[in-house]
């Protein structure tokens, strides 16, 4: 039965090989990023606020003009359909029918424009900048031609992290599973079986224009030609191409966040990458005060990685951030159930975060910001 996102999870690990499994749940290094992001999520509190009437209570929010039905959406996950094929597509048509927002990653399996078609809700373009920057201007004309509403540049992926179980699974591109790899998927037959149909997953959106390009050549396009000169500056030049707004997805430092106002950015995603990257970097909740201390409300400030909860994502609002956006859950929910996974795992979540507000006296997600618990006075 499904009660909370960890019974998806269970679900998610029963039903994937261990080398997917661990593809999408673990983290860089020792994994203690991906752990800080639990425990100071789960050490955190909220004070409720008593006689209050929460008879109209709504989680609805208006971001860049559009209406989302709650606060939270779909974080950007690559390489997906080794959990499911055609997994963006449909987790996309799960977040739009749910009234919430999809971010598409740069390295999804399912081309952008069908991606896009999938959804009438709010969807954005997530970018990867290359060394070689034509990619990134092809994508940015396709995205913007398909209709993707917001551009989301992920800045926290000069290198790929150290994701020790990937390497001791054998789980690179190009892929040549071992034999424990290879009865690890014999035993995970209805994974199998949807594989064996779709066949490798490509990294469709990375093709050079004019090429083909094996799923490997372009996974090797991917992990190792990242552009690290990229800076500050650089955005004027992606502002050029784009017209819509633009977000940034990763920064930690306050100063970074005080930068990204100054090159005039629309938004920021407060992000680890899901302890994924950087092992040593803060939660992004313990860094989330000081980035809307610096930002002041003149951005939305969202954030992400490890939230599994309603009342997670409470906290996040309570302290004052827009919205949330989770990773790892819709990864979950598609291996457990294709679309109607994620719509269980998005609507659990709604449940939880309406069911906390009225527990805390909270008609809208902005009055969260009255249950801050309060410091003890002697
Ligand atoms: C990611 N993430 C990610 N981010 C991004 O900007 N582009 C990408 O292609 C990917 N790919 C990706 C794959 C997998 C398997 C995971 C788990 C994550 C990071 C993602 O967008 C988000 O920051 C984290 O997943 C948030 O943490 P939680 O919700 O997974 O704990």
């Amino acid at each position: 039965m499904m009660v909370n996102l960890d019974d998806f999870r269970q679900a998610a690990q029963r039903v994937l090989p261990r080398f997917v499994y661990d593809y999408v749940a673990g983290g860089a290094d020792d994994e203690l990023c991906l752990q800080r992001n639990r425990s100071d999520l789960e050490s955190m509190t909220l004070m409720p606020r008593s006689l209050r009437d929460t008879t109209a209570a709504s989680t609805h929010i208006q971001v860049f003009g559009r209406t989302w039905s709650a606060p939270f959406g779909v974080a950007p996950v690559g390489l997906i359909d080794v959990v499911r094929p055609q997994g963006d597509k449909l987790a996309a048509r799960a977040a739009g029918k749910a009234g919430l927002p999809y971010i598409l990653s740069t390295a999804s399996n399912s081309c952008l424009e069908e991606v896009r078609q999938a959804t009438d809700g709010p969807c954005w373009m997530q970018l990867y900048v290359m060394q070689d920057r034509s990619m990134a201007d092809t994508i940015l004309a396709r995205a913007r031609e398909a209709g993707f509403e917001a551009l989301v540049l992920t800045v926290d992926v000069p290198v790929g992290g150290y994701r020790e179980k990937d390497l001791r699974h054998g789980f690179k591109l190009p892929f040549r599973p071992g034999p424990r790899v290879l009865l690890d998927m014999a035993l995970h037959p209805n994974w199998l079986r949807r594989q064996a149909w779709a066949g490798a997953p490509q990294f469709v959106n990375l093709v050079p224009a004019g090429g083909a390009g094996s799923a490997q050549a372009q996974a090797a396009l991917l992990s190792r030609t990242m552009d690290r000169a990229l800076v500050w500056e650089d955005l004027n030049w992606l502002r050029s191409k784009w017209d819509g707004p633009v977000l940034i997805k990763g920064v930690l430092h306050p100063e970074d966040a005080r930068l990204a106002l100054h090159a005039g950015v629309d938004g920021l995603i407060v992000s680890n990458h899901g302890g994924r990257q950087l092992d040593v970097a803060p939660s992004s909740m313990a860094v989330l005060p000081s980035i809307l201390d610096v930002v002041q409300s003149r951005l939305p400030v969202f954030v992400d990685s490890g939230f599994r909860r309603g009342s997670d994502v409470a906290k996040a609002l309570a302290l004052g951030a827009q919205g949330v956006f989770m990773g790892r859950p819709v990864a979950y929910g598609l291996a457990q159930g294709g679309e109607q996974g994620v719509a269980q795992v998005l609507d659990l979540v709604r449940q939880e975060l309406l069911r906390a507000m009225i527990l805390l006296g909270a008609n809208r997600p902005e009055t969260l910001a009255d249950c801050l618990p309060v410091p003890m006075r002697g």
